[in-house]
């Protein structure tokens, strides 16, 4: 039977990572990684989770199940992250969370609950959008266009292109945003914007199905929700992908949750379909530490810790940058949020900073600032001028 099956080419991500492992200049800078990266250049496990699960070991009594809906404590705690205690559509219960293993599951479970409700449903997401949006959604049958969004001009958003383009979809159309820290652009919408974006939303009757993967790590915990919180006050029907990788540092261990409006048990239906139960361990942690006000406390200390040192070097990058290569302007990086931005330079010019100055990057020159660190800003300011020279 799987003779016929074609080997699928890898993907180049994983090639420059293995890549980067095997270069052996200590001067190599990785700006390719997806996570998180400290002063040291690690990926640490948060204190604030260290704590909550050693508590967690110490009181677990049982490894038996949990529901296909997961842990109700943690959907419950994670829905008043993303919303606020006092959010109305908690507090008429009319948002219903799921568990779900990681931002990427909530958005297949997500997927899957489109499909069933209207199967030739076409989801727009942004021009670029991240590259497994187009994987996760199309995998569940639903098909994908693209809307503008990345202005490489100004390395803000086309926000004109892009209303014009949702303002022509039909009714019940289904359009995928960002919550915050755009990935791969860092350009997000400004408040203002998430409210003519409402208004247009209301009046095409478009659904909204937001995917917060960075909630805490772009301009704080309360403003990266405001589109998610202004969204589901003001609208009957919301789809949300809440991840708790980044801001909590528990990748591997596979925590988000899926949140919709009265669909809960077409949700858990289609999560036993494809899961049977959800992974514990991750979100026992989260509730862990939501539940806990000293817990809290410190994890909301290690975001913010998190959110300043990548806000710092997008400044000193730009202070940099500005320096060495002042032909150019770069300082549409200290106006962006979050891990990502777009560096703006062709692929010819990544490969020459990949294979003369180990300086490593995906070709569409998407840079993870976390991948810096303070003291190699100026040898990457430096070999930058030298590829830009030609
Ligand atoms: C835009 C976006 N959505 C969702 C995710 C989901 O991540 P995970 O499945 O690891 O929670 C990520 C992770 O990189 C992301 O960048």
């Amino acid at each position: 039977m799987f003779e016929r099956l074609e080997s699928v080419i890898p993907d180049p991500i994983l090639g420059l990572m293995a890549a980067f492992r095997a270069d052996p200049d200590p001067r190599k800078v990785d700006l390719g990684v997806g996570v998180y990266r400290d002063d040291r250049g690690e990926t640490p496990v948060l204190e604030a989770v260290r704590r909550a699960e050693s508590a967690l070991l110490a009181r677990q009594s049982t490894k038996s199940y949990v529901g296909s809906a997961g842990n109700p404590a943690f959907n419950e705690a994670i829905e008043r992250l993303v919303l606020g205690d006092e959010h109305e559509a908690r507090l008429t219960a009319r948002v219903r969370t799921v568990q779900a293993p990681g931002g990427c599951g909530a958005l297949r479970l997500g997927a899957e609950l489109i499909r069933t409700a209207s199967p030739d449903s076409l989801v727009h997401v942004s021009t670029p959008t991240w590259a497994n949006h187009s994987p996760l959604l199309s995998g569940s049958g639903l098909r994908l266009e693209r809307y503008p969004y990345f202005d490489p001009a100004t390395g803000g958003v086309q926000f004109d292109a892009m209303t014009a383009a949702l303002e022509r979809l039909p009714a019940r159309a289904v359009v995928l945003l960002h919550a915050s820290c755009h990935n791969p652009t860092g350009a997000d919408l400004s408040p203002a914007q998430w409210r003519e974006l409402l208004a247009l939303v209301k009046r095409r009757q478009l659904l909204p199905f937001i995917d917060m993967a960075y909630q805490g790590l772009g301009t704080g915990l309360e403003a990266d929700a405001f589109g998610v919180r202004l969204f589901c006050a003001e609208l009957p029907e919301v789809l949300c992908a809440v991840s708790c990788s980044k801001n909590f540092g528990l990748y591997r261990e596979r925590t988000g949750a899926a949140g919709a409006d009265a669909t809960f048990s077409q949700l858990v239906r289609i999560a036993r379909g494809i899961l049977s139960m959800p992974p514990d361990h991750g979100a026992a942690i989260v509730h862990g530490i939501l539940a806990d006000a000293a817990l809290r406390t410190a994890w909301q200390g290690e975001v913010a810790a998190m959110r300043q040192r990548i806000s710092g070097l997008r400044h000193e990058v730009v202070k940099q940058l500005r320096e060495h290569c002042p032909q150019r302007d770069f300082s549409f990086i200290a106006t962006q949020c979050g891990m990502f931005s777009f560096f703006g330079i062709d692929t010819a010019q990544v490969r020459e900073l990949r294979a003369r100055h180990h300086v490593y990057m995906t070709d569409d020159s998407r840079i993870n600032i976390a991948g810096l660190r303070r003291e190699n800003l100026e040898y990457f300011a430096r070999a930058t001028a030298q590829v830009l020279a030609g």
